[in-house]
């Protein structure tokens, strides 16, 4: 059972301007400006491929119908209007000739000619709707600066401006129980401007409480023991302003109920009735003692990311065509947080590399599963991963990140970690953790903490930074799974234990908003593994660089082979930001006998494991020379090896390193026949910063019959569902039971 937390609600609500309420000529509310009504507003999007969240085809929907613009005197001060349309501050270009493809249906404008200051691309110059000579040949598109104007908000969210509802939070009526957060239940008051107010519950339903839940950050509304506040009620002075609120239940916010305001502190509307009541059931994260089960793809905060659901035991994405957010709350909550904040087109939240599974999600808001919603089956050619849907839940207000901080950086992304702590006596105050262990794990977890997303490094020094007002140390042996919602989630010493207990070694962050994320190709390491027997005269570099088991160290060289299992690596950075060493130039190892520099010692893991998971073949600690060796269409190459080039591995490029080359291979000579599992992983120590770990490693079942050599069932570390990993780890004695 989870801790009940009783307590009050308060909902923020700024009355003004809401087009779906009847206001009632009793308010006193005015309204200060009126937005346009959304319905009235034309709506653009960004379609074709290749396709990004900012740029691709125009496309305006009029008369009921999607429909593009002809290049015609199309110029970057028309890019310029629709790029703001769209919510973005500019253009950076614009393109012809349907370069994301041809659209279908209308070509609704043509020969449009703004003159930069339009609100909309319908208030430009042109020869009006429908009146077109063009082709779809000739369909035109815009690439917008990656940058939203701020505070803009688009139809995929909740605009809190238009609606004038700043925040939601909680406030426990019991003293005792405001240290218990999350507050899950309680009196629901709501502010607008001129301060804060009761609901009427007359009419109430539970379908209200759902909606009110699910702001808040919890899946599930209950039913609530009313008897528990009316002695409370009865004694406080009630002051109502919303009352008749009647939502069906599948709204993402209050203010998207229908809904009535009356004179604020007055009781005589809500005769019979009394204030608004509500419990709710958080999720399984946020319950007492409860450790993350799940998590989503690729967001740097708790409840955001790319959307990955299960389907004959592996893992895919989901298709963004009319992904909005009801069908985005239906996922929230099915993860345990509350209804959707946003829901997220155009791989928002980076690519998955599996499987895609649904297109045109049409969920209406009550379904347990977003497999209960209406959908389509897709193939490959009808959505690529740059059209991964992703989402950002409401999720509880924990208050975690005010028992943390960071001091004496540079920005405000980086610094000492400072924990507040309490002495015997209860008093609170900031203290430094020790530097000793800590690593990039923990440091995830103080950023995540912090609400600074990932980190991009744990630092075990930090004397280069401001120390003029350094605390003492208060806490050491940390260690994290990386999965925590906060550092006391860790375990650390019981009490404090640190070699160097000078402020100059305590733990440090740098924080970021994106990371890395590297992926290897698991289809094409089965389809390329072989065995080759290779001379040992051809191997001398391979040795000297340590690619060979122990026992070819007492071989007859130069006579003699040694068996090797070679394969094909290709690795994605399928991250928001570009994987690049940790160790700075100056550091790299230049490896005469294969004339380049290696930037990290260790890249990759090889390995030969038994059904034990014992290692077999020596694992092969692998280390190379990072570069770009292809990318998507519209990436470009950064990173290059030869001449003292920089290395990394850009966002949407791979790094190939091919089965000939040298070291790109397990050396076997000294298994048996058997069944094995042939592992790699990819930054093995998380000595760089990734979003998502649980996928650098790649497992197949091996079979080898002491000549040849099959590979089945490759597939990367979080592929597969928990129950189908376990049956391919037996796989080892029973062939052929492929995973589908
Ligand atoms: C509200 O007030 C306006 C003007 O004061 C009046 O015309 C209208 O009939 C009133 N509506 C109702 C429902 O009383
Ligand atoms: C209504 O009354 C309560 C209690 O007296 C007060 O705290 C609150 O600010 C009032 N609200 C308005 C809008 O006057
Ligand atoms: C999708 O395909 C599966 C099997 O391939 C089928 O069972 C299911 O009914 C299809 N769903 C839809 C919505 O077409
Ligand atoms: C706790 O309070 C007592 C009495 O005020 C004081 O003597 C003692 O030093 C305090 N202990 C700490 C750790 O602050
Ligand atoms: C150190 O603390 C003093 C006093 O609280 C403050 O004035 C000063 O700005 C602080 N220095 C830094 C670098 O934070
Ligand atoms: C992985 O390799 C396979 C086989 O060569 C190839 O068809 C596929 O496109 C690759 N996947 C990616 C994401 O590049
Ligand atoms: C694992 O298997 C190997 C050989 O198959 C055996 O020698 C070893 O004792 C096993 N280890 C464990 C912990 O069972």
């Amino acid at each position: 059972m989870e801790q009940l937390t009783r307590g009050l609600l308060l909902v923020l609500l700024f009355p003004c301007c809401l087009t779906q309420t009847t206001a009632s000529n009793t308010t006193s509310a005015t309204p200060t400006s009126s937005p346009q009504p959304r319905t009235d507003r034309l709506k653009v999007r960004l379609t074709g491929f290749p396709r990004k969240h900012n740029e691709g085809r125009v496309e305006l929907f009029h008369k009921g119908e999607w429909g593009t613009i002809c290049d015609d005197d199309f110029s970057i001060v028309n890019a310029h209007v629709l790029c703001r349309q769209l919510g973005f501050v500019e253009a950076t270009g614009w393109t012809h000739s349907a370069k994301y493809g041809k659209g279908s249906g209308k070509i609704w404008l043509d020969n449009v000619l703004c003159s930069g200051s339009e609100k909309s691309i319908e208030q430009c110059k042109s020869r009006g709707w429908g009146n077109s000579d063009c082709t779809h040949d000739e369909d035109a598109g815009v690439v917008c600066k990656d940058e939203r104007i701020p505070g803009f908000v688009d139809s995929n969210v909740i605009d809190v401006n238009e609606n004038k509802i700043e925040e939601v939070r909680l406030q426990p009526v019991v003293v005792a129980a405001k240290k218990k957060l999350p507050i899950t239940e309680g009196v629901v008051e709501v502010k607008y401007k001129d301060g804060w107010a009761q609901v009427c519950d007359l009419g109430w339903t539970i379908k209200n409480t759902r909606v009110l839940c699910g702001m808040l950050g919890f899946p599930h509304e209950r039913k609530v023991n009313k008897n528990f506040y009316k002695l409370f009620l009865e004694r406080q002075k009630s002051y109502f302003h919303v009352h008749s609120v009647a939502c069906t239940g599948t709204e993402v916010h209050l203010a998207a109920c229908p809904l009535e305001f009356s004179k604020p502190n007055s009781t005589s509307t809500c005769v019979g009735g009394s204030p608004a009541v509500i419990s709710c059931m958080p999720g399984p994260l946020f319950m007492q003692n409860s450790k993350p089960l799940y998590e989503l793809k690729g967001g740097a905060r708790l409840g955001e990311g790319r959307v990955e659901v299960l389907k004959d035991s592996e893992w895919g994405t989901v298709c963004d065509d009319r992904w909005n957010l009801p069908s985005a709350s239906v996922v929230c909550r099915e993860l345990g947080f509350g209804s959707a904040k946003e829901a997220f087109t155009g791989a928002r939240m980076g690519q998955g590399m599996g499987p895609i599974y649904m297109n045109e999600v049409k969920c209406v808001g009550h379904e347990k599963s977003i497999w209960s919603c209406p959908f389509r089956n897709i193939t490959s050619e009808d959505c690529q991963h740059m059209e991964d849907a992703a989402v950002r839940c409401n999720i509880p207000y924990m208050g975690l990140e005010n028992k943390i901080r960071i001091t004496g950086g540079r920005t405000q992304n980086e610094g000492r970690v400072e924990v507040l702590s309490a002495d015997p006596n209860g008093t609170l105050s900031w203290g430094l953790i020790c530097g000793e262990g800590w690593s990039t794990k923990e440091a995830m977890v103080a950023c995540r903490q912090l609400g600074l997303g990932y980190a991009n490094q744990g630092l075990q020094e930090t004397w280069y930074w401001d120390s003029s007002n350094v605390t003492d140390m208060v806490m050491s042996g940390v260690k994290c799974t990386g999965s925590e919602l906060s550092l006391s989630q860790c375990q650390h010493h019981k009490t404090i234990s640190c070699q160097k207990a000078a402020a100059k070694f305590s733990a440090g962050v740098i924080c970021s908003e994106t990371v890395s994320d590297l992926v290897l190709n698991a289809s094409l390491v089965q389809q390329t593994v072989y065995i080759e027997d290779r001379p040992l005269h051809m191997l001398y570099c391979a040795a000297e660089e340590d690619c060979l088991s122990k026992s070819a160290a007492k071989a007859n060289w130069p006579y003699g082979h040694r068996r090797l299992l070679r394969f094909s690596s290709q690795i994605h950075n399928i991250g928001r930001a570009d994987f690049k060493p940790k160790a700075g130039r100056h550091s790299w190892v230049w490896h005469a006998c294969h004339a380049h520099y290696h930037s990290m010692d260790i890249f990759t893991h090889y390995d030969l494991l038994n059904a034990n998971g014992t290692k077999v073949a020596e694992g092969h600690k692998a280390s190379f020379c990072l570069e770009d060796t292809d990318c998507h269409e519209g990436v470009s190459k950064r990173y290059e090896c030869a001449n003292f080039g920089d290395q990394g591995i850009t966002v949407g490029c791979w790094d190939l390193y091919r089965h000939d080359i040298d070291c790109q291979w397990i050396d076997i000579t000294d298994v048996k026949p058997g069944n094995y599992i042939m592992q790699v992983v990819i930054n093995p120590n998380q000595e760089v910063a990734e979003s998502d770990f649980t996928n650098n490693a790649m497992k197949c079942n091996c079979k080898y019959d002491g000549h040849r050599i099959w590979l089945h069932n490759c597939h990367i570390g979080d592929a597969f569902s928990e129950e189908a990993e376990r049956r391919f780890e037996k796989y080892p004695g029973q062939l052929n039971n492929k995973i589908s």
